[in-house]
């Protein structure tokens, strides 16, 4: 007795593509670049180069998160499967962590996977690798900027949807942008649709600005790549040796502020448009916010999720929630 549809059958494996065009994209990085305070989105990290070097930044000494997430669900493991349910759709979003996924997976034996990512051939790597591995599970790639609103690949439709935010990414968006952020993460898990995610917790600036500046240098070529995909996507010129990497831990406003700074006044091509810099003028590259738990939950709330488990570690460190979407239920 299944309600799954015929398009939904097992081992299954389609591509969905939703990337945005290129010419998005170039209009998108010119308005960034040519403002007052010169920003460019986070998503841009992640060319081919930019998802390789996150994942050598995950295995890092000191990049506490993933390894502490991975912890804290591999405790948690005896209870996953009460968390997603049976014959569960798991939407990923961002792909990048196959480690927490496989943990999940093995734990939970949803009926389909839907991994969403911006980085099509990362995406795509390893959602086959996931396909060769779980014989009986449908996977569904979908190529997607998960900011925006984006429609769920057809073939998931009658599977009772969770969504898995690893990472701490939900870091990455705007304090006043997550409730917004989290109800359209209802939209697509439907009424009692669950949410996991991961939260990085707010602790001492000595670990969190090293966590984002690694004595390796990771991160700071992460940060610079970010100029290398701008030049190959939207026929900029960026020289990547008059840029400097800048992390640094803001603790009035609970986050790490990422920037490239221009280390000459200088001239820089994006499609046809000049942008200039000052000597020592940034470039905004990410926000990456720390909360605490009842910080956290309010913002969830008030996208009308309701939190029905919080895991930590024994350091605090990071935070597992999981949350029922209470949105648009009687009473609520
Ligand atoms: C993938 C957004 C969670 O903010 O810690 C790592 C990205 N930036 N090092 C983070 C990142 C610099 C990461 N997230």
């Amino acid at each position: 007795m299944s309600d799954r549809t015929p398009g939904s059958a097992r081992r299954d494996f389609q591509f969905f593509d939703r990337q945005p065009a290129i010419p998005d994209a170039t209009e998108e990085l010119v308005a960034g670049l040519s403002a007052p305070a010169k920003s460019v989105p986070p998503k841009y990290f992640y060319d081919e180069t930019g998802s390789r070097l996150f994942e050598a930044i995950t295995k890092l000494p000191e990049y506490y998160l993933t390894r502490t997430e991975t912890g804290i669900l591999e405790d948690s493991r005896a209870d996953l499967a009460r968390w997603v349910g049976p014959d569960a759709c798991l939407v990923e979003y961002g792909s990048g962590s196959s480690v927490k996924t496989r943990i999940l997976l093995e734990a939970c034996r949803p009926a389909a996977y839907v991994p969403v990512d911006i980085s099509r051939g990362h995406l795509l790597a390893s959602a086959r690798r996931i396909h060769e591995d779980f014989k009986d599970l449908a996977v569904y790639p979908t190529c997607a900027d998960y900011s925006q609103p984006f429609e769920l690949p057809s073939t998931t439709t009658g599977l009772r949807k969770v969504a898995f935010f690893p990472g701490s990414t939900i870091g990455n968006f705007e304090v006043g942008e997550v409730p917004d952020f989290l109800r359209g993460v209802g939209r697509v898990v439907g009424p009692e649709g669950r949410l996991i995610i991961g939260v990085d917790t707010k602790k001492p600036e000595w670990m969190l600005n090293a966590a984002y500046n690694d004595a390796e240098g990771v991160t700071r070529a992460f940060n610079l790549n970010m100029l290398r995909h701008i030049n190959a996507i939207a026929g900029a010129d960026f020289d990547l040796g008059k840029f400097e990497h800048h992390a640094q831990y803001n603790r009035d406003r609970g986050r790490i502020e990422m920037y490239l700074s221009s280390t000459v006044a200088q001239k820089v091509r994006v499609n046809g448009a000049l942008v200039e810099f000052r000597r020592g003028e940034r470039i905004h590259t990410e926000h990456s916010y720390k909360y605490d738990a009842e910080e956290f939950r309010a913002l969830a709330e008030e996208a009308g999720f309701r939190r029905l488990e919080a895991r930590s570690d024994e350091n605090g460190h990071f935070m597992v929630l999981l949350f029922e979407n209470a949105a648009g239920r009687a009473g609520c």
